[in-house]
């Protein structure tokens, strides 16, 4: 099965990449996380993409274009989801060819939307674990007692105005690579208003119903 999951920061991309991975047994493949632990590692391709990923803006496309196509490779180019990742035009192009020349393409994009007050109020009191990556937000699905409060950060791109800078990128260049994949047949849109239950049924659902391969999964988990 292979997935991509398309939206603005802070629709809950990596919230529901999460759940369905663990469902569906898929690899979970985010740029934005590659891109981060990179930066934790400060290895090269860290210290090329911090400034941009500080500033809200995005990461110079050939870094992000080998691990997005390194990841694929590692899991056979199939079982996974991408989430953040193809989001200009040019990925887009990047992605079909790579996948196209495995024969291999993508089976769905799933595009999940909210107002931009509903992404600001969601990005504003997001923390994550440090240590598990785990994604909560402080009123919406707060972390547990057991996590210990100095274990929970904020991203450095959730400050107001790389906020602001993203949504803005997002609109720019991000925003027409939905045209790009329903031209091809395979976008679906998915209200990401809702209880974070709430939206994983309505992604479920367009899963069971439109992914071919849904029917020959892995074993899947309750
Ligand atoms: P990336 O990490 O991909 O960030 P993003 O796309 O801006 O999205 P986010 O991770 O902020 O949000 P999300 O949709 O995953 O929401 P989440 O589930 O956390 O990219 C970061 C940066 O890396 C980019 O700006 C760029 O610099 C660079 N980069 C990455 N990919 C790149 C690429 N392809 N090309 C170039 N540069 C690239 O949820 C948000 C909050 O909402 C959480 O607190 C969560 O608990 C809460 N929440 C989730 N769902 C719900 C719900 N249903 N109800 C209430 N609250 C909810
Ligand atoms: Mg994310």
């Amino acid at each position: 099965m292979r997935l991509a999951l398309f939206g603005p920061p802070g629709v809950g991309k990596g919230t529901q990449a999460k759940l369905l991975v663990h469902r569906l047994k898929l690899k979970h493949i985010s740029t934005g996380d590659l891109i981060r632990s990179a930066i934790k590692l400060n290895t090269s391709v860290g210290k090329e993409a911090r400034s941009f990923v500080r500033a809200g803006e995005l990461v110079p496309g050939p870094i992000v274009r080998k691990l997005a196509e390194d990841a694929m490779t590692e899991c056979g180019i199939d079982y996974f989801i991408l989430d953040g990742y193809p989001r200009t035009i040019e990925q887009a192009d990047w992605t079909t060819e790579f996948l196209d020349g495995h024969n291999a393409p993508l089976e769905a994009v799933l595009s999940i939307s909210v107002s931009d007050e509903v992404i600001v109020s969601r990005l504003s009191k997001r923390r994550i674990n440090r240590e598990t990556g785990e994604i909560y937000h402080l009123d919406f699905n707060p972390p547990p007692n057991s996590v210990p409060p100095d274990s929970l950060v904020q991203r450095k791109d959730d400050r107001p105005e790389a906020i602001r800078q993203r949504l803005q990128v997002y609109r720019n260049q991000t925003f027409p690579v939905e045209d790009y994949f329903e031209r091809q047949g395979i976008l679906h849109r998915i209200d990401g208003l809702g209880d974070i239950e709430v939206v994983y049924g309505r992604l479920m659902s367009v899963i069971v119903s439109h992914v071919k391969s849904f029917g020959k999964s892995r074993q899947l988990q309750d």
